[in-house]
């Protein structure tokens, strides 16, 4: 055991290195560093809190810890990085389930000697947390299933849907007066199990309701919503890293929220309310001739081009070609060409998705741009090169009102002299929308695999 002094001591390094670590992880040449200040953070704070007298069974801590870690190393080793975005929802949704447990265990343990003002305090505390962790738990887990296919991506839009909503949360307000009187005599279980209810109910209809391409903003959203879960967690167990840590993770997912409303065109209070992104009419249908390339006449299209755009999306990640695609980058650049990667924000099925790809394979970051930084240059681009991404190029969120996507800025690929779209199929992107790049005249498919075909490609080039 050791002092609650030197725990307390412990708790403000750990909360110091998790700033330092969200701040390592905001650029891409500092992310390692801030992954070891976090990594560093969450071992004092474990081993400050297994040695603190908060801990009066050391068995079962064990057993939870060895059951924990064994489930956590095992699906992160099992885990595809294309699947990072389903396990982290389902991350979310334990973290909110913990908060509920944490609330109803705070709820029964008549052990606290608390009166007057700071009973109520904590009665609401504990009403707060079970409230905000069953959202996101239910949510959380309609999200995973959204993200692994499991759900239809479409959203599913309740007539009167709001009001729904509204008639949801002033029930919650009207249970939590009655939990807090009921509290009084000895009772509000029936209140508090009825809220737990509700808010399942309403997590499932915030998520239903929300389009396949705007669920980025949800994933950040329920990131956002599990960091308020965790902090409503500390103040039930009276634990100030648990509130700190909450706190930072709820604020910086909230940012992040706001970060991905701005790159898809949305706005906050409509993603909160649920069911934005979802048009009215019908997207219009997509009809004309497509016009096919090989690799040969690729590597000569690369080959005389002087200003590549490359404009990598899912499909990459998929196809694991990060690695090819950056030996093409070093050639080209090698012949004195200008290669420079396209990123959309939403690119991929997570925030920093291309990024870290391209950070894997060693593409310098100095040619890497964010959307807002080249979109006005494709006219002066020779080639655009788009692997594996569909909706992050899809002209109709510009020019279609009543598409699913309308509103989100895109690359704008197809004012490039030519674009070449790497696919296999015609198959439609997340959104599942039809995509008018695909038949534009400057718009030639090279259909495969994405990493089989710059494989072919690069030997092309080399020759
Ligand atoms: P998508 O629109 O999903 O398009 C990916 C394309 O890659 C598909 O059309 C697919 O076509 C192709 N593809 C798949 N495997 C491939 C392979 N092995 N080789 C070559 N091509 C392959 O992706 P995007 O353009 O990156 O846009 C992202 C979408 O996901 C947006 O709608 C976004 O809102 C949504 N989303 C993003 C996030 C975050 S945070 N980034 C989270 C959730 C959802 P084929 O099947 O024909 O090959």
């Amino acid at each position: 055991m050791i002092s609650q002094g030197l725990v307390t001591m412990s708790y403000v390094a750990a909360s110091i290195l998790f700033i330092l670590s969200l701040s390592g992880l905001s650029s891409q040449e500092t992310a390692r560093q801030g992954n070891y200040y976090g990594m560093a953070g969450m071992a004092i704070a474990i081993i400050a809190t297994l040695l603190s007298d908060a801990v009066n069974s050391y068995v079962i801590l064990i057993l939870a810890l060895t059951i924990g870690g064994f489930i956590g190393t095992k699906a992160a080793l099992k885990v595809e990085m294309t699947q990072m975005p389903e396990l982290v929802a389902l991350m979310h949704s334990l973290v909110s389930m913990a908060a509920v447990l944490v609330g109803y265990a705070n709820f029964f343990d008549n052990s606290n000697e608390l009166v007057g003002i700071e009973k109520t305090i904590h009665e609401v505390e504990i009403y707060i947390g079970i409230f905000i962790g069953a959202v996101t738990f239910s949510g959380s887990i309609i999200a995973f299933g959204k993200l692994c296919g499991k759900i239809d991506g479409k959203p599913l839009l309740l007539p009167a849907r709001h009001f729904l909503n509204l008639a949801l949360l002033i029930a919650t307000f009207w249970l939590g007066s009655a939990f807090l009187s009921g509290v009084e005599t000895g009772g509000g279980t029936f209140a508090l199990i009825l809220m737990t209810l509700i808010a399942l109910a309403f997590g499932v209809h915030m998520v239903m309701a929300i389009g396949g391409a705007d669920m980025p903003v949800v994933v950040s959203m329920l990131n956002s919503y599990s960091g308020w879960a965790a902090a409503a967690t500390g103040f039930m167990l009276s634990n100030d890293l648990l509130i700190v840590t909450g706190a930072l993770v709820g604020s910086s997912g909230a940012i992040l929220s706001y970060i991905m409303c701005r790159a898809m065109n949305r706005h906050f209070l409509s993603v909160i309310a649920g069911g934005f992104g979802s048009s009215s009419g019908e997207a219009a249908s997509i009809e004309g001739d497509i016009t096919e390339i090989g690799i040969e006449e690729t590597a000569l299209l690369l080959g005389d081009a002087k200003n590549i755009m490359i404009i990598p999306g899912y499909g990459m990640a998929v196809a694991q070609a990060q690695h090819t695609v950056n030996e093409i980058s070093k050639l080209l650049r090698a012949k004195g060409k200008i290669v420079r990667f396209g990123i959309h924000p939403v690119a991929g099925r997570m925030p920093g998705h291309m990024n870290v790809l391209l950070a894997e394979a060693k593409v310098p970051y100095d040619i890497v741009y964010e959307m807002d930084e080249i979109n006005e240059d494709f006219p002066n681009v020779d080639v655009a090169i788009v692997i594996g991404a569909n909706d992050i190029v899809n002209p109709s969120a510009l020019d279609d009102p009543n598409s699913p996507i309308a509103g989100m800025p895109v690359l704008e690929c197809w004012k490039s002299a030519s674009t070449i779209v790497l696919k296999r199929s015609m198959a439609a992107g997340y959104a599942g929308v039809g995509n008018p790049l695909f038949i534009h005249e400057n718009t030639r498919m090279l259909f495969g695999d994405a990493n089989d075909s710059m494989q072919a490609v690069l030997k092309a080039l080399g020759k």
